[in-house]
């Protein structure tokens, strides 16, 4: 079924920056062709059909594999018959490895049980809660911004220490211990490791054969538990010891309880959920924060309008409130639309079916790709343009609730979109207050490389000018 475009005014924006991305190839791929670009950036293998048609199936090197860009089969799929769907085994090998069985990776009873379990956590009222914590990581960011005025930053670099810092504040409430630099490198460094996706996971051959990418973060990756373990350990104590514990995301997770069982989780569904959230929630959000930086930097009109925004939301106390940054927000979701941190899902199905038209064999591959639903020619105006507009209260009705899935939907959404939709914006407001962040004529193209998330190829570095 053909969808309306979700078309806005342009009489009033003359410019639109369209940020430098990989071409949409024209011309199929060999076998090895397909797995060296699939290796080394896996946006650069998609083809400009699946830019214009709602559902592309192919027989891929591991079985069908349909692509599905249309709403209306989306919900279908991710809502509909969602229980006939899974994580499919792509996905599980390249992510279990590291998250161990957290509620991104588990499936099935485990997985219900879990996500009961800990949504609460993540209800409006908590993640409200948690403003004062991104505040107070974003003013200490622009304190030290604003200090370096007339030098370089490492966009990539500040971002990330930036998301770890609220993720530190919210789920720990300042537990490290050790140098959260030092945590931040472990994490990165594990990340990376189990980000590109290997020859071997796409030929299906079994986890227990090591992949190399995946030895080097090993060591990584044990560090990083070793901290929470020792988190969740000093939190235990805490807690047994009647003294009153901080009100943050671990403490919510010790105590949660399945409204249908009673049960909490255990201590090792605690960590692997720790662990989930770090790695879920950190380099995503600060790609998606990095980015924006390099719009708003290519932009000087969308640009003035979020100073100004901010400049007039600022309040005494050094904080901003979500609700009156509405332009603000406006660009980190326009930002999550041209550049989903998340650029595919991948699902299996448990019995054959029919999306639409299309048969659907039992245990073949469904993907939804934002990267690609996001840029689609039937369903946005001009796609490859920087347009906040869009998401302006006024206009966002236009767009189709399955049409733009930076945190995918049905029961499997992600369970941190409030949390990071409000965080980036916070941090965001207080970045372009306290600096303007331009980028040097002499850089080298900023264009997107697909890793686990999405990142800028060749890093981001950005000059300050301080605006206190
Ligand atoms: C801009 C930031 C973020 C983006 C774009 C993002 C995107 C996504 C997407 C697309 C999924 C669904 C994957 C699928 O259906 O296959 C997901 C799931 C998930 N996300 Fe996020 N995420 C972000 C931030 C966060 C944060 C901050 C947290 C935690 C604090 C988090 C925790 C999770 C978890 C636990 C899941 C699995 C949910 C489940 O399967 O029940 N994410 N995320």
């Amino acid at each position: 079924m053909p969808v309306a475009p979700a078309s806005i005014d342009t009489a009033s924006a003359p410019f639109r920056f369209r940020p430098k991305v990989p071409a949409p190839r024209t011309e199929p791929m060999g076998l090895f062709a397909f797995l060296r670009a699939a290796r080394a950036n896996p946006i650069t293998t998609w083809m400009r059909a699946h830019f214009e048609e709602p559902v592309i199936a192919a027989e891929g090197f591991a079985g069908r594999i349909t692509i599905v860009s249309e709403p209306s089969l989306i919900r279908y799929l991710f809502v509909e018959n969602a229980k006939n769907y899974r994580k499919d085994d792509l996905q599980r090998r390249i992510l279990a490895p590291g998250l161990g069985n957290g509620l991104l990776s588990a499936e099935g009873e485990e997985w219900r049980n879990q996500r009961r379990t800990i949504a609460p956590s993540f209800s409006a009222r908590h993640v409200t809660g948690f403003a004062d914590a991104m505040n107070a990581a974003g003013a200490r960011l622009a304190r030290r911004l604003a200090r370096r005025d007339g030098t370089m930053i490492d966009a990539v670099n500040e971002m990330t220490r930036v998301s770890l810092d609220v993720l530190e504040r919210t789920i720990f409430t300042h537990g490290l211990k050790r140098d959260p630099d030092a945590v931040g490198r472990a994490i990165t460094r594990t990340l990376s490791a189990i980000g590109p996706i290997d020859p071997l996971d796409v030929f299906g051959v079994p986890s227990f054969v090591p992949r190399i990418g995946r030895l080097r973060g090993r060591s990584a990756g044990r560090f990083f538990e070793e901290v929470v373990d020792e988190l969740i350990e000093r939190r235990k104590a805490l807690i047994a010891s009647g003294e009153p514990a901080p009100h943050d995301l671990l403490g919510l997770l010790l105590t949660a309880s399945d409204p249908e069982t009673g049960n909490g989780l255990t201590d090792l569904e605690v960590k692997a959920n720790i662990v989930t959230f770090i790695a879920a929630g950190h380099e995503t959000t600060a790609n998606a924060l990095t980015w924006a930086l390099y719009l708003l930097s290519q932009d000087a009109s969308v640009r003035e309008t979020v100073e100004a925004e901010v400049d007039g939301a600022h309040r005494a106390e050094g904080r901003f409130a979500l609700d009156d940054l509405i332009v603000t927000k406006a660009v980190v979701e326009e930002t999550l639309r041209l550049f989903p941190p998340v650029p595919f899902m991948s699902r299996a199905a448990i019995r054959e079916d029919r999306i639409g038209r299309i048969k659907i064999p039992q245990g073949s591959t469904v993907l939804v790709a934002p990267w690609v639903l996001h840029r689609h020619r039937r369903l946005w105006d001009d796609p490859d343009a920087f347009v906040p507009d869009r998401f302006l209260p006024e206009n966002r009705a236009r767009i189709d609730r399955f049409a733009y899935l930076p945190f995918g939907a049905g029961p499997r959404v992600c369970i941190g979109q409030s949390f990071s939709v409000q965080e980036a914006t916070l941090i965001l407001a207080h970045i372009v207050r306290a600096v303007r962040l331009d980028l040097p004529a002499d850089h080298p193209p900023v264009t997107p490389l697909h890793r686990l998330t999405l990142r800028p190829e060749n890093g981001l570095r950005l000059l300050i000018q301080s605006r206190l």
